[in-house]
């Protein structure tokens, strides 16, 4: 009987994980099920929804950088043996694990799981001048055990890549943690506000992908022997996470090989290349993600900016009739975007690409 329960369990999740993420992200669903505790499986779809949120934030931020935060970039992360150890790699382990944190901490607060909640554990104790704490704080701790769980399981290895992982994976938890936010309500006589109760918030997820963002700018190289490194595994014992990667710096993140400049397409290193990539001619108070692009993507890769005018339709002027439709004009207006392409004459042997003479 205990038995047929436990088959009926494990088949309503997965079905559950295949729906919740239909999108682009079977390769997360599957490593986590083979890793995963299996006392644990009550969290999978989340863990799964969570790393999900990381990559779509991984893109965003990454969206007008030469390496642009390809899907499989998250693939080989893990189980491909020739996943790199770059500033890119520390990024993804970083935004996949806060990603983790950040559902499962709102699911339990929103109450999802029966065995989690608000942490409550300080209310009605002394905040600070004229507030206590109180209310519902998220529960960062219970998500990031979660993620622990089972983002760390990911790591088999005891060699400096997998170290590497494992720091940068909990550098991401402690993103979330920084990123929290104290939230007030005022109390008192008619709005006096002379006494406040305050909990701790998560904030937006994107405040967790620009903290990161800042992170991977300066992201520190950690200088291994060569030998060290293609040791692997046989280096066990050796790397205690304290003596690699530095104590005083858990919540930078750290990488071990210098990253190619994503400039030229190389299949075999999964590299695209930016040729052929739109870029932005952005104005003054732009975000700072989107400036200098075309720099970036084109000119600095020995490629050249052209300008192509697309027509844009869109409803306009619209008016409302009685009762109940809209009607639309249609407007078209000529736009200009901008893409990377090979000059005439350029470097590169002819061959690809639009617009070659025939
Ligand atoms: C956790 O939250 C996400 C949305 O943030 C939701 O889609 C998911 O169903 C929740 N998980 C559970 C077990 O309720
Ligand atoms: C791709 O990268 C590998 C490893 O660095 C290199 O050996 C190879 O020549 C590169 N291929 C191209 C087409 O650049």
């Amino acid at each position: 009987m205990g038995r047929v329960v436990g088959h009926l369990l494990v088949l309503w999740v997965a079905a559950g994980v295949c729906y919740a993420t239909v999108r682009a992200s079977a390769w997360s669903v599957s490593n986590f099920l083979v890793t995963g505790p299996k006392a644990y499986l009550t969290y999978t779809t989340s863990v799964a929804l969570g790393a999900q949120a990381g990559m779509e934030e991984c893109r965003f931020q990454f969206a007008w950088e030469r390496w642009n935060c390809p899907e499989h970039a998250f693939q080989s992360s893990t189980h491909n043996r020739l996943r790199g150890a770059t500033r890119e790699s520390s990024f993804i382990h970083a935004i996949r694990s806060a990603g983790v944190v950040y559902v499962i901490t709102k699911n339990c607060s929103m109450g999802d799981f029966e065995n989690c909640g608000c942490d409550g554990s300080k209310n009605g104790k002394a905040g600070g001048r004229g507030w206590i704490w109180g209310g519902c704080s998220h529960n960062v701790e219970f998500g990031e055990k979660i993620s622990r769980l089972f983002v760390d399981s990911l790591e088999k290895g005891k060699d400096a890549r997998a170290l590497m992982n494992l720091h940068n994976s909990r550098a991401g938890r402690l993103a979330v943690r920084a990123s929290m936010k104290r939230t007030c309500k005022c109390h008192g006589i008619s709005g006096s506000c002379s006494i406040q109760t305050c909990w701790l918030q998560l904030a937006h997820f994107r405040e967790m992908g620009d903290y990161l963002k800042a992170k991977y700018d300066r992201a520190q190289k950690i200088e291994l022997d060569k030998r060290q490194l293609s040791a692997g595994n046989r280096a066990e014992g050796r790397w205690a996470p304290t003596e690699a990667f530095l104590p005083s710096a858990e919540a930078e993140l750290v990488f071990l090989e210098d990253s190619p400049d994503y400039c030229t397409r190389n299949a075999s290193l999964g590299i695209q290349g930016t040729e052929g990539r739109e870029c932005l001619q952005s104005e003054r108070g732009a975000p700072r993600r989107q400036q200098r692009s075309c720099g970036r993507l084109c000119t600095e890769c020995g490629l050249q900016v052209e300008e192509r005018s697309t027509e844009a339709v869109s409803s306009c002027g619209c008016s409302f009739k009685w009762c109940c439709t809209v009607r639309c004009d249609q407007c078209r207006r000529v736009v200009s975007r901008y893409y990377c392409t090979r000059p005439e004459g350029g470097v590169r042997p002819r061959g690809r690409g639009k617009g070659r003479a025939r």
